[in-house]
């Protein structure tokens, strides 16, 4: 059997939040009918926050109720910042949250208006209230801060040791700005792994300086087996000066199945399906490479 890995499809929030257009309801779900029929089976559909933060959200609620209604086998999640967001998710019937807190203190501040300690905090009420509700951690800012800079490898493992002792059993080691290296990939993994062997990691790797695979490759061949990235690479942070394209989703799945990985996705139909996302969404940064490929291999 050759190893699976598992993409976790994150377009509709990371993705579209940075697009001051509004997208019509009726194209976001066309675009996830698209992901689901190419067959991702995870999908972060959308993020529970402040629509005055990030107004493409507003219409959070709906996107969930319809996908949650239609699609019984595929794992939807969702971006969720505080108590209230995590509130409304568990009301339209999500039952898994990524809850996003940042290593960087000042893009922490930048992004969610808390200090460290409030996160956690306002993560503790989260879970005392919803203890139902999967929390997996989205760790941003994990490889460097457009603020702060980087940080050492310990650090991160250090700063988790909150989490975990909430009760915190997986994390999204996140590259918001695309700042990581293979070498930095490999050694915060190996040190997280050493601290938490029991934890289950996945990746988030944008893909700012053309690095955004060998990043996630580094990050595979060290163990982690979960995949974060977007259709088309379309996304960045609206909160990080600098933070660009996603991990092309089309392009990840490309490799992994070419190398005999396991991702159970049928590679045309992505690609398909992002040049269809780029044909509705004109105002997005998409890094992607292989929606720009006219030329086809002989088979
Ligand atoms: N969903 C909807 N509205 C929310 C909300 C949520 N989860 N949380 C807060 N709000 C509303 C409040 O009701 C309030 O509205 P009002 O001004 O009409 O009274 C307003 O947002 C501000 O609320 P407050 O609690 O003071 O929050 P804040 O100003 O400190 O902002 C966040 C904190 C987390 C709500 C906000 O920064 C946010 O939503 N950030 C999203 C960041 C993001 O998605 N970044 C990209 C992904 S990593
Ligand atoms: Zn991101």
């Amino acid at each position: 059997m050759n190893k699976q890995i598992d993409i976790y499809e994150v377009g509709p929030r990371d993705g579209f939040q940075n697009l001051r257009t509004y997208i019509p309801l009726e194209e976001k779900l066309k675009i996830i009918d698209d992901l689901v029929a190419s067959g991702i089976k995870h999908i972060q559909i959308t993020s529970f926050v402040s629509p005055k933060a990030i107004p493409q959200m507003k219409d959070a609620a709906e996107v969930a109720r319809i996908c949650l209604e239609k699609y019984k086998n595929v794992d939807f999640f969702a971006l969720v910042p505080n108590l209230r967001g995590a509130q409304t998710a568990w009301e339209v019937g999500i039952r898994k949250i990524s809850y996003v807190v940042s290593l960087s203190a000042s893009h922490n501040k930048a992004n969610i208006n808390r200090t460290h300690e409030e996160s956690c905090e306002e993560l503790r009420k989260i879970m005392e209230r919803y203890p139902e509700l999967y929390v997996c951690i989205d760790l941003a800012t994990a490889f460097g801060c457009p603020f702060e800079g980087k940080v050492p490898a310990e650090a991160v493992a250090a700063f988790m040791k909150d989490y975990v002792a909430l009760g915190v059993h997986e994390f999204n080691l996140c590259d918001t700005i695309g700042v990581a290296n293979p070498r930095q990939v490999r050694e915060v993994i190996h040190v997280v792994r050493a601290a938490y062997p029991d934890l289950t990691l996945q990746v988030h790797i944008h893909d700012t300086r053309n690095m955004g695979m060998v990043n996630t490759l580094a990050a595979i061949e060290a163990g982690v087996d979960r995949i974060q990235s977007t259709l088309g690479g379309l996304g960045g942070c609206p909160f990080a000066p600098g933070a660009s394209g996603n991990l092309a989703t089309e392009d990840i799945v490309y490799m992994l199945n070419d190398m005999g990985y396991d991702t159970g996705i049928n590679f045309d139909e992505l690609l398909a399906a992002s040049r269809r996302e780029k044909e509705t969404i004109t105002d997005g940064v998409f890094s992607g490479h292989h929606m720009n490929i006219q030329n086809k291999m002989a088979e």
